[in-house]
C-alpha cells in the first residue's frame, strides 16, 4: 500500500501538450478512478504514473518516495492493460509465473504467490488451460492476476474490462470491488469512460476532459455536486437537463428566469456568487423532476416515451426545450399528454452560463 501524488505533471507529444499542471493526490489504499471521453488524457496519465511515459514537467511520488525518473520495474507498482496480452503457448499457471520466474523468485514463493492469486480469481481449475482454452472473462482474470502476482504497492488499470460484454463486465466489476477489500485494501486507479463502472467501484474519482481534472471527489458529491456543466453532463443517464436563461434578484431571493418559466431560489445554496441578471444554465437530472397535477407550474407536453422496465424515460417539450424525466416503469403516457411539473429546488444544480462553473 502507498499514496500516490501526482504534482504539476506536464506530458507531451512532440509539440501537443497532454497534461498540463496536472496535480492529484491519492491516499494510500484508495480505489481512484480516472473518468473522461476518449482522448482526455486518462492513459497519458496512468501511464505516466507507471512510468511507461517520460514527464516533461513535475514529479509523481509514490508513497515517500520520488519515482519521477525511477525506471518502471523499480517503481512497485503493477499494471493491467486493455488489450492484456497473454502468451498463448504458455498455460494459465505459465502466463502468471512468467515474470516472476524471469525476476528469480524462489520456486516455493511462486507456487505459494500463484496459489494466492488463483484463489482470489477464482481461476484455480483453469491452471493447466491455455488462453485459447478461456473465455474473455477467465482471460481477463488471468491478465489482472499477473498484476497481482507481483509485490507491489499500486495497481494501475486500463480499461480491463472494456473488451467484455454487459453482464460478464457486470460480474468483473463486482469481484473487483471485493478483491479491493480483500487484498486489504491496496491502492488502485482504474481508468474508464464507463459512468457506471466509476460511480460503482471508486471511493473518490476524477473526472477528466482535455488534459485537465474537472472535479476529483467522491461519486456522491461528483453526481449530485457536478463543478461544471462538463461533469454535470458526462455523468448521469439519461444526461442532466439544462436550461438556459438568468438568475436575477427577488426582493429578498434569488429566482432562476427564463423565456419559459421562473423558478425560485430562495434555497439554493450558492456556492459562487452571482450578480442579478447574469447569464446562468439551471440544471436538474431526469429523475428529479415530480410531475404534480395540482401544484406543477410548468408544464410540458409528452413527445416520446421509453419503457425500459424498472422505469420509463419520459421525453417532454418544454417550451421550446426537450426535456427528459425518468419515472418509475409502472406508470404510462400517452403522446401529446400535458404533464404539470415542479423542480425540487434542492435538487437543482445552477451554473454560470460563460464559465460552466457552478453557482
Ligand atoms: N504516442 C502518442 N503520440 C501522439 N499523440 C498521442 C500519443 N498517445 C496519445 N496521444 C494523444 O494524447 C491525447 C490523450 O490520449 P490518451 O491515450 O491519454 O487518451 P485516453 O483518455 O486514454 O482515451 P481513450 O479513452 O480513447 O483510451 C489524445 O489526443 C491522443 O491522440
Ligand atoms: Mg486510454
Amino acid at each position: 500500500m502507498a499514496s500516490v501524488s501526482v504534482k504539476n505533471l506536464e506530458v507531451s507529444f512532440g509539440s501537443l501538450k497532454v497534461l498540463r499542471e496536472l496535480n492529484i493526490d491519492i491516499r494510500s489504499g484508495e480505489f481512484v478512478v480516472l473518468l473522461g471521453p476518449s482522448g482526455c488524457g486518462k492513459s497519458t496519465l496512468l501511464n505516466s504514473i507507471a512510468g511507461l511515459l517520460d514527464a516533461s514537467a513535475g514529479q509523481i511520488w509514490i508513497g515517500d518516495r520520488n519515482v519521477t525518473w525511477e525506471e518502471p520495474k523499480d517503481r512497485g507498482i503493477g499494471m493491467v492493460f486493455q488489450s492484456y496480452a497473454l502468451y498463448p503457448r504458455m498455460t494459465v499457471e505459465g502466463n502468471l509465473s512468467f515474470g516472476l520466474r524471469m525476476a528469480g523468485v524462489p520456486k516455493p514463493e511462486i507456487a505459494r504467490r500463484i496459489n494466492a492469486a488463483a484463489e482470489l480469481l477464482h481461476i484455480e481449475n483453469l491452471m493447466k488451460r491455455r488462453p485459447s482454452e478461456l473465455s474473455g472473462g477467465q482471460r481477463q482474470r488471468v491478465a489482472i492476476g499477473r498484476a497481482l502476482v507481483r509485490d507491489v504497492n499500486v495497481f494501475l488499470f486500463d480499461e480491463p474490462l472494456s473488451n467484455l460484454d454487459a453482464a460478464l463486465r457486470t460480474e468483473l466489476r463486482v469481484e473487483l470491488k471485493r478483491l479491493h477489500r480483500e487484498l486489504g485494501n491496496s491502492t488502485m486507479i482504474y481508468v474508464t469512460h464507463d459512468q457506471v463502472e466509476a460511480l460503482t467501484l471508486a471511493d473518490r474519482m476524477a473526472v477528466m476532459h482535455r488534459g485537465l481534472i474537472q472535479q476529483f471527489d467522491t461519486p456522491r458529491t461528483i453526481y449530485h455536486h457536478p463543478a461544471n456543466t462538463f461533469v454535470a453532463g458526462f455523468v448521469g443517464s439519461p444526461r442532466m437537463n439544462f436550461l438556459k436563461g438568468r438568475v436575477e434578484q427577488r426582493a429578498n431571493s434569488f429566482a432562476f428566469v427564463s423565456d419559459q418559466f421562473v423558478q425560485p431560489l430562495a434555497q439554493y445554496n450558492f456556492v459562487n456568487a452571482t450578480g442579478s441578471g447574469d447569464g446562468a444554465e439551471l440544471g436538474i437530472r431526469p429523475e428529479h423532476i415530480r410531475i404534480d397535477p395540482d401544484q406543477g407550474t410548468h408544464e410540458a407536453t409528452v413527445e416520446l416515451v421509453e419503457p425500459m422496465g424498472a422505469e420509463t424515460v419520459v421525453w417532454c417539450r418544454l417550451k421550446k426545450q426537450t426535456i427528459g424525466l425518468r419515472l418509475e416503469g409502472d406508470q404510462s403516457f400517452e403522446t401529446q399528454q400535458t404533464l404539470r411539473l415542479t423542480f425540487p429546488e434542492q435538487r437543482l444544480n445552477m451554473f454560470d452560463s460563460n464559465t460552466g462553473d457552478r453557482l
